[in-house]
């Protein structure tokens, strides 16, 4: 039998490979300028926040730069927390509802920067931060470049939290509508290439709720729509019989989702 040696795996190699898989194709600005709303209210509610939070332990004197900020699931929370947050998302929808939260809630120490991992973040003028993250969006298609770039911007410690499995996706909802799911690589690509680099990386797990609560099983169902590209009508009603199938409602109409395959993510920390 051939002999492997670890030491010749060449992980940012596989990670690609596994990526070209993967059934969910990656998503281009405009797709996540239309997503950015509903994305924004979704996670909004999430326990993913405070348990992010809970592990990064944020120091007041730190400058925070957020790559793939989103709506500001993490810049708005981190503003009132540390010196100051940039937060860099290639979607100007997005950084555009980050913005309108900021003013909202006064928060003066927020610079947003309209970038993608691909730009040379120089050209960008994006200094090097104290502590730089990335928080479920490392969708790039050299992950070792975003490494690199990452480690570069920060002086005491970058973040990231990379998907454990499916992630957020249902692998029974998958099932019950007929569509095969290939989510592509997961933390575990991710950390071995870290470790190749020379980094030493922890990792810990923040585990999702088990259970969802909306307000109507159509929220209820739109919180499950966005797995699923272009849905049959067909396919729109096996999802709906799936959701149906595991939801409680309320006397005062209130649905809860019980879900078998409770997200999970990785929460990995090292020393740049
Ligand atoms: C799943 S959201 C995560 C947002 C936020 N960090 C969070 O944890 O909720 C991924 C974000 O990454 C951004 N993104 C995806 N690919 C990107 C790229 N190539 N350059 C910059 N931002 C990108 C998207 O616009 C989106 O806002």
């Amino acid at each position: 039998m051939d002999t492997i040696d670890v030491a010749d795996l060449d992980w940012n190699l596989l990670w690609q490979q596994e990526k070209n898989k993967k059934t969910w194709q990656e998503k281009k600005a405009c797709d996540w300028d239309k997503k950015a709303t509903s994305f924004a209210k979704r996670t909004s509610s999430s326990i993913y926040v405070d348990k992010f939070l809970g592990l990064l332990q944020p120091r007041q004197q730190w400058s925070i730069l957020d790559a793939g900020c989103g709506p500001g699931t993490l810049t708005l929370p981190l503003s009132p927390m540390v010196r100051r947050v940039t937060g860099l998302d290639f979607s100007g929808k997005m950084l555009e509802i980050l913005a309108q939260k900021a003013k909202k809630n006064r928060l003066k120490n927020i610079t947003t920067c309209h970038g993608s991992w691909e730009d040379d973040w120089q050209g960008l003028q994006i200094p090097p931060h104290d502590v730089s993250i990335a928080s479920r969006s490392l969708a790039v298609r050299d992950l070792q470049a975003a490494l690199t770039k990452l480690s570069a911007h920060a002086r005491e410690k970058v973040v990231i939290t990379d998907r454990v499995k499916h992630g957020p996706f249902d692998p029974d909802a998958f099932a019950a509508i007929g569509r095969p799911l290939n989510t592509g690589p997961d933390y575990i690509y991710t950390v071995n290439l870290l470790y190749r680099m020379g980094y030493l990386p922890t990792v810990e797990y923040i585990h999702l709720e088990e259970t969802l609560e909306y307000g109507s099983f159509s929220e209820a169902l739109s919180g499950y729509s966005w797995m699923f590209r272009d849905l049959t009508e067909n396919e729109g009603k096996l999802l709906k019989k799936y959701v149906g199938s595991i939801a409680t409602t309320a006397e005062n109409g209130a649905v809860s989702v019980h879900r078998r395959h409770v997200p999970i993510w990785a929460y990995i920390s090292w020393t740049p």
